[in-house]
C-alpha cells in the first residue's frame, strides 16, 4: 500500500513568463521580466538597476530576451500536455500572464483572444484529466508599474491587480479549483527586481561594480530594505484581498501562499549559531506567518524597528489580512544552507539564498546543495505551525544537458534527485504530515529564472533550443520522463 493518499497530486510546475513566448501576439503587453537580459551562461540577470533596464530599451533589437521566446507553449500546448498526460499528471501548474489578459495592466476589460487562450490550455488539461494549478502572479509585473509607478513600491498597482485577480477568478472558478496568489512571495525582498519590479537605485547610490550578495553600504541596505517590504506589504494586501473574494464568490476554489522555503543549520553547535539559525528560519516562515494566520508576528514589527524599516501601512490592513487567510501552503524547495553568526563568512550564492558550503552534501552543476532530510524536516516544522495541507509546487535539479549521438539524454542524476526527495516526502506524510500534491519545477525544459538561459533544465522532456534561441523547439523524452511515469502509476511506490 502506498504512503501518498489516493488522490495525490502529482504533476509538474511551470510559469508563463518561462515558457509562453508569443511575446507580442494577439495583443499582449510586455512585463518587467520581458526586459531582463541574457548575459552568459553562469551570470545571474535578475538584479537589474535603472542602467539595465535603460540599456534593454535602448538595444532592444540586439540584446537577447529569451523570456520572449519561452519554449513556444503558446503555439505548442497541445502537445506538451499530450506528453504531460503521457506520463499520467494529475495537476499542471502554470501561470497566467497578466499582459496577455490586460496587456498595460491599466485596462478595464481584458483581452479577449488571451482569455480565449486560458481556456483553451485549461480546456486540454481536462480533457486528460489534469487539474491545473494556477499562480496568477509569476514573476511578472506590466512595464507601465515601473515606468509610471515605483514597481509594487506604490500602492497604486494594488486595485489594478485586485482587478486582475478578480477576474481571473469570475472568469475561471469552473476551470480551476487550485490556485496561488504571489510565486516566491519571499523573494521580493531577496530580489527585489524580480519580486516587486523595483528599481533600487532610484532610492540609492549603487558602489560601482557591485555584485548581487556582495556586503552593501548602509543606505543601500536601508533603500532595499524599505523598498522590498514595502513592497511585499502590498502584495500581502492584494493577496488577502483576493483571498477573501474567492472565498466569498467561489467557495470551491482553494488559495494557497507559495514562498521559497530555506532550510537552515547553524554551522556549529554554539548558541550564536543557533541564533542565528533560529532566526533566519523565523524570517522565512514570517512569509507564510502573514498569510496563513493573517497578521504581522510582533516579532517582524520588532524587526522593523531595529532596522529603521518604516512602513506605510494599507488602510485597514489588519482587517484585511485577517480576513484572507489562505488555505493551504504551497512551497518550493530545492537546497538547505547552513548559517553562522560571523558576519564575515556569510555567503550567498544558489537560488538567491545565503548559504555556507555544507560538507555533508552533494552539490548540482549550479552549486545547489542537495538535501532530501531538509525537506522532511521542514515539512514538519509546517505541519506543526499551520496544520494546513501541504503543496509542494517546486522542487528539481537544473543541469547542463546535452542528447548523445542518438539523440538521448540519460537524465540518471535526476531520477536519483526526485526519487530522494520523494522518499522523504513519503516519511514526511508517514509523520502525519498532509501533503496534498507534488509538481517538481520545469517538467518540460524552459527558460531559467535566475539566468535567462535555457541551458540550465529541469525537464522530464527535452527541448531542442538554446540561449540564443536556435534549435528546432521539439520535444523529447529524457529517461527520467519514463522514471516518473512509473512513480505516478505506482503512487510513489516504485522509486527504482
Ligand atoms: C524558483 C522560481 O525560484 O526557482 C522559478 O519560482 C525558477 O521561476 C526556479 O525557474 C528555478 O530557478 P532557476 O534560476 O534555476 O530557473
Amino acid at each position: 500500500m502506498s504512503r501518498f493518499p489516493e488522490n495525490f497530486l502529482w504533476g509538474g510546475a511551470t510559469s508563463a513568463a518561462q515558457i509562453e513566448g508569443g511575446r507580442c501576439e494577439d495583443g499582449k503587453g510586455l512585463s518587467h521580466l520581458d526586459y531582463v537580459y541574457y548575459r552568459g551562461p553562469k551570470i545571474p540577470c535578475n538584479f537589474m538597476m535603472s542602467g539595465d533596464y535603460a540599456r534593454a530599451k535602448a538595444e532592444e533589437d540586439s540584446l537577447n530576451f529569451p523570456n520572449r521566446r519561452g519554449i513556444d507553449f503558446y503555439h505548442r500546448y497541445k502537445e506538451d500536455i499530450a506528453l504531460l498526460a503521457e506520463m499520467g499528471f494529475k495537476s499542471f501548474r502554470m501561470s497566467i500572464s497578466w499582459t496577455r489578459l490586460f496587456p498595460t495592466g491599466l485596462e478595464d476589460k481584458p483581452d479577449p483572444k488571451g482569455v480565449e487562450f486560458y481556456h483553451n490550455v485549461f480546456r486540454e488539461l481536462h480533457k486528460y484529466g489534469i487539474e491545473p494549478l494556477v499562480t496568477m502572479i509569476h514573476y511578472e509585473l506590466p512595464i507601465v508599474f515601473v515606468e509610471k509607478y515605483e514597481g509594487w513600491v506604490s500602492p497604486e498597482v494594488v486595485p489594478y491587480c485586485v482587478k486582475y485577480f478578480k477576474f481571473l477568478i469570475d472568469e475561471y472558478k469552473d476551470e480551476v479549483t487550485y490556485w496561488l496568489t504571489f510565486n516566491e512571495i519571499n523573494m521580493v525582498t531577496a530580489v527585489p527586481w524580480l519580486g516587486g519590479g523595483i528599481l533600487l537605485d532610484k532610492y540609492c547610490t549603487i558602489p560601482r561594480g557591485f555584485r548581487p550578495f556582495a556586503k552593501m553600504p548602509e543606505d543601500m541596505e536601508r533603500a532595499w530594505n524599505y523598498t522590498s517590504h514595502q513592497a511585499l506589504h502590498h502584495q500581502f494586501i492584494a493577496s488577502a484581498m483576493i483571498v477573501r473574494y474567492a472565498h466569498d464568490t467561489a467557495p470551491q476554489c482553494k488559495i494557497g501562499n507559495m514562498f521559497n522555503l530555506h532550510h537552515l543549520y547553524p554551522e556549529t553547535p554554539s548558541p550564536a549559531d543557533a541564533y542565528r539559525a533560529h532566526e533566519e528560519t523565523e524570517y522565512n516562515m514570517f512569509f507564510c506567518d502573514v498569510m496563513a494566520k493573517g497578521y504581522y508576528p510582533k516579532w517582524m514589527l520588532s524587526y522593523y524597528k531595529k532596522h529603521n524599516i518604516e512602513i506605510k501601512w494599507y488602510d485597514n490592513y489588519e482587517e484585511i489580512l485577517a480576513n484572507g487567510k489562505v488555505d493551504f501552503i504551497s512551497l518550493s524547495y530545492y537546497l538547505s544552507s547552513i548559517v553562522t553568526a560571523d558576519p564575515d563568512r556569510q555567503e550567498r550564492i544558489g537560488n538567491f539564498i545565503r548559504m555556507l558550503k555544507n560538507p555533508y552534501l552533494e552539490t548540482s552543476d549550479f552549486g545547489w546543495q542537495i538535501d532530501p532530510t531538509a525537506l522532511r524536516i521542514s515539512l514538519n516544522e509546517l505541519r506543526d505551525r499551520f496544520n494546513l495541507p501541504i503543496y509542494i509546487v517546486e522542487n528539481g535539479l537544473g543541469a547542463f544537458e546535452k542528447p548523445d549521438e542518438e539523440g538521448k539524454i540519460h537524465d540518471d542524476y535526476r531520477i536519483s534527485y526526485l526519487r530522494s526527495h520523494i522518499k522523504a516526502i513519503g516519511e514526511a506524510i508517514e509523520d502525519g504530515v498532509d501533503v496534498i500534491g507534488y509538481t517538481p519545477w520545469g517538467c518540460i525544459d524552459l527558460v531559467s529564472c535566475s539566468l535567462v538561459s535555457m541551458s540550465k533544465r529541469y525537464g522530464f522532456i527535452y527541448v531542442d533550443a538554446d540561449d540564443e534561441g536556435n534549435g528546432t523547439y521539439d520535444r523529447s523524452r529524457k529517461d527520467s520522463f519514463y522514471w516518473y511515469k512509473k512513480v505516478i502509476a505506482s503512487n510513489g511506490e516504485d522509486l527504482d
